[in-house]
């Protein structure tokens, strides 16, 4: 069985850093934030070309803290894409917003500008593009939009770590970048994890307080509402020790989208992602309009695939106030992306077969 993506053969490939880090903290004396924390922060700041980043419980927390941060609550709206994880938009709700769903570029599959700047209101408060399987979505045009009506801008991050557009990082753009360290995230803990960058002091200043309680620096004193929502040290510990292979893992992930992409480019009935410079490919989802059928067609070959994101979240019972249009676009790609396995450990020695397999359903419906 080849899997859609599997931690437990990234952990297996990286296990003695792993072990290493973890048995540092083992040795220690500090479990929640501390020395080991510091230094992923210090360290992936450098990474994302940020000056700052605080770790956080979560990807969801990120974005939620970033938003809080920013003094967006109750009364404000943030627009967003409605073709993401339901944690984009689960955010805006705990800060007491509304998320408002806008349509995504069929080529991108990212927010399309346009539609961002025609939902622009009185109560928009901010715009949060999702830089979906790694893509970069059009952040100088979003940036416009975003000075032009002063917005604030939350980037997405959590399925871009290390992607650039025109050689400068995602993340750096907005006011806030928010990451996950979800396990099958390009950079993934054991456990649940997040981080927040930004190049605003007075911004990560807050964010550090609401991970917390509320408490002021360097004290347990609560100057303000806040939550438990703080990074492990172990988790922390292992980032850092799989930080340095990001890099390498993003590439092998390119190369083996570039491989993919020859195998099917000859074949209209599948569309292909977007390709673009400094894209990370968290995914490589294809397009097909029978996709069920060839997520079953490869599920009986042994092949794991997902869907993502169906239904989009503009159809989720939770978020059902927040599309004021229908989303064509939206629901056409979610309808019909399939992701294929990508994982370098997974991916790496299966690209062949797992095309194979795919074309042969294509080839047998176009028969
Ligand atoms: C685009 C996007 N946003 C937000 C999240 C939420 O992150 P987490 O699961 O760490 O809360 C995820 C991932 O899981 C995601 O893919």
């Amino acid at each position: 069985m080849i899997l859609q993506a599997s931690p437990p053969l990234r952990i297996a490939r990286f296990r003695p850093e792993i072990d290493a880090a973890v048995a540092g903290v083992l040795g220690g004396t500090e479990y929640i934030l501390g020395s080991a924390v510091a230094a992923f922060e210090a360290a992936f700041a450098e990474y994302c070309g940020s000056r700052h980043c605080v770790g956080v419980a979560s990807g969801t927390d990120a974005l939620a803290l970033s938003l809080r941060a920013l003094g967006i609550g109750p009364g404000d709206e943030v627009i967003l894409p409605a073709l993401t994880f339901a944690g984009s938009a689960q955010a805006i709700l705990h800060c007491g917003a509304e998320p408002r769903f806008v349509e995504v570029e069929a080529g991108t599959r990212c927010i399309d500008p346009s539609a961002v700047a025609d939902a622009v209101n009185g109560r928009t408060a901010a715009i949060m593009p999702v830089h979906l399987f790694g893509h970069p979505a059009d952040m100088p045009a979003l940036r416009e939009v975003a000075d032009r009506h002063h917005l604030a801008l939350i980037e997405d991050c959590a399925q871009s770590h290390g992607a650039t557009l025109k050689g400068r990082r995602l993340g750096t753009f907005g006011h806030a970048a928010a990451y996950s360290f979800y396990p099958t995230k390009n950079l993934g803990c054991i456990g649940d994890g997040g981080a927040v960058a930004t190049n605003d002091a007075q911004l990560a200043e807050r964010v550090r307080a609401l991970r917390q309680y509320g408490f002021a620096p360097g004290g347990r004193v609560s100057r303000s509402l806040g939550f438990n929502a703080r990074l492990d040290a172990i988790q922390a510990a292992i980032l850092l020790a799989l930080l340095p292979h990001l890099a390498a893992g993003n590439a092998e992930r390119r190369a083996i989208a570039a491989r993919y992409r020859a195998h099917f480019e000859p074949c209209p009935a599948i569309g292909l992602p977007p390709d673009a410079d400094g894209c990370v490919y968290h995914q490589f989802a294809l397009a097909h309009a029978d996709r069920d059928g060839l997520m079953r067609h490869l599920a009986a070959a042994g092949i794991g695939s997902a869907v993502h994101y169906a239904p989009a979240l503009h159809r989720h019972p939770a978020f059902l106030e927040g599309a004021a249009r229908p989303l064509p676009v939206t629901d056409a790609l979610s309808a019909t992306l399939l992701s294929l396995p990508i994982q370098p450990e997974v991916a790496r020695d299966a690209v062949e077969p797992i095309a194979e397999a795919v074309l042969d359903f294509v080839g047998a419906r176009t028969r």
